[in-house]
């Protein structure tokens, strides 16, 4: 029997598709999967040479060093398929992990590998079914002896972008999962500033469904061209089957898997402003509260006017540009704290390479976000290429002082603009909770015009 290159365990949508892109770029695959309807599927679908019946099958059948993918759902099972593998391997294989895991359970998993002599890598993979088959964009973090020796087949599968693969080696430790867990992030922010967008023109400006599709085209023309403006645009001209626009017909309750509710934690953690990711994931929560907010529009809703803007299409295509860079800007600031502070040493250059295509998030601006030189002290969107940031600005102001006139909640526009506000205070009002701390609690404050640290007996204006 020949032995294989690589094995992927799991075969779910994107473990198959996984799978299918090795095969096509000349790859022998062991694949295999704990569910029998799995293997049966994907063996009828024309690969029955490549099924194996059991875990053992699947690692007898691979070349030295074996390469491992894992395509499983994350959390406890990746520590079961782990314990099945170990007494399995030899040291020097590699086990790979594809799925959207928390980066702390990588890292206590790499040190486990670690002991037992296995390279094991946490590989955060985006660009869903389609990328999966066709090429994803993959994020790849843990052991580097692992890298060297599985790296060259991701790498392969992986899309490119101009010539360079959309696949690389991140940093040790669970850096790879801790990328991904942010490109989601960035994901969830995008996503809201899209919906934002859509339906403020929708219920707000009362635009039709055709004027609105109009708009989304327009903005792919016109610097926002991005995978998911193109999908919105798909969305858009999906019709149910009575001829109305089946958006309309889905229920505004959104779901989520937990990514960007751990970004949100991980900001807190180390002290990063994401505010935009914040209202992301928020607004998908508050989406649950279905009834209540029925309720809250019967007993708090007055204005029935439409609400007002001039040039609408540019004006919104501008502030959403907008707010997708500073999206990014958020997600990036996160990326270079935590790099620093695990001392992954990232280079925020690789990480537009790996980006610009087959992820979710892949937009035209990653090629912008590719030349900027990011890093603590200068967030992505002080970077030189992005200084035409101040001609889109006033549009950000405009729409979200529309909205507001309008009563109509944009969160996601309205906290990209704080972020962007934030940046342009010199003067934060927080001078006035020092005096008030110092006030109330005796907790001090420094001055502006001295050296050292002060306490004001603030009811007598005594200073000590
Ligand atoms: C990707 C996606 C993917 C994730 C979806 C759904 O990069 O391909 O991020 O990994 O499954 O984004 O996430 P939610 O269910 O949390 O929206």
């Amino acid at each position: 029997m020949k032995m294989c290159d690589i094995a992927v365990y799991g075969l779910g949508v994107m473990g198959s598709s996984l799978a299918k892109n090795m095969i096509s770029h000349g790859y022998t695959v062991a694949a295999y999967s704990k569910s029998g309807t799995e293997r049966q599927r994907f063996s009828a679908e024309g690969h029955n040479d490549t099924v194996c019946s059991t875990a053992e099958e699947m690692v007898a059948s691979l070349k030295s060093p074996r390469c491992i993918f894992l395509m499983i759902t994350a959390g406890k099972p990746v520590d079961m398929v782990l314990e099945e593998l170990a007494p399995l391997l030899q040291p020097g294989d590699v086990v790979m992990d594809g799925g959207n895991s928390y980066y702390k359970d990588t890292q206590r998993r790499l040190a486990w590998c670690e002991e037992r002599g296995i390279c094991y890598l946490g590989v955060g993979v985006s660009g869903g079914e389609r990328g999966a088959l066709e090429g994803p964009s993959m994020m790849a973090g843990g052991s580097l002896e692992g890298w060297e020796k599985a790296g060259g087949i991701l790498q392969t599968i992986a899309a490119h972008a101009e010539g360079i693969p959309c696949c690389a080696y991140i940093a040790p430790g669970g850096a790879g999962h801790f990328v991904k867990m942010v490109h989601n992030g960035m994901e969830y922010a995008i996503l809201q500033l899209i919906a934002e967008s859509y339906h403020y023109m929708r219920f707000g400006l009362e635009l039709s469904r055709d004027e609105t599709l109009r708009c989304f085209e327009q903005w792919k023309r016109e610097g926002l061209d991005s995978y998911l403006i193109d999908i919105s645009i798909t969305v858009l001209k999906k019709m149910d089957e009575d001829g109305s626009p089946l958006v309309e017909k889905i229920l505004d309750v959104a779901e989520q898997k937990g990514t960007g509710k751990w970004t949100l934690l991980e900001s807190i953690e180390r002290e990063v402003y994401i505010p935009t990711i914040y209202e992301a994931v928020s607004a998908r929560n508050f989406s649950r509260k279905k009834k209540l907010r029925s309720q809250g529009c019967r007993q708090l809703y007055s204005s029935g006017k439409p609400a007002r803007l001039e040039q609408a299409p540019e004006t919104l295509g501008n502030a959403l540009l907008l707010g997708i860079i500073l999206s990014y800007s958020q997600g990036m600031e996160l990326i270079v704290k935590a790099s620093e502070m695990e001392q992954w040493n990232i280079d925020t250059a690789v990480l537009a390479d790996v980006w610009r295509d087959g992820c979710i998030i892949r937009s035209r601006l990653l090629g912008e976000i590719r030349q900027a030189e990011i890093s603590s002290e200068r967030p992505l969107l002080l970077d030189e290429i992005f200084s035409y940031i101040k001609e889109l600005e006033p549009a950000l102001r405009i729409v979200n002082e529309s909205a507001v006139e309008a009563g109509i909640a944009l969160p996601g526009l309205a906290s990209a603009l704080h972020y962007y506000d934030y940046y342009r205070m010199e003067q934060m009002p927080v001078n006035f909770i020092q005096a008030l701390r110092d006030c109330f609690g005796a907790h001090t404050y420094r001055r502006k015009d001295m050296e050292g640290v002060f306490h004001t007996k603030w009811e007598t204006d005594e200073r000590i």
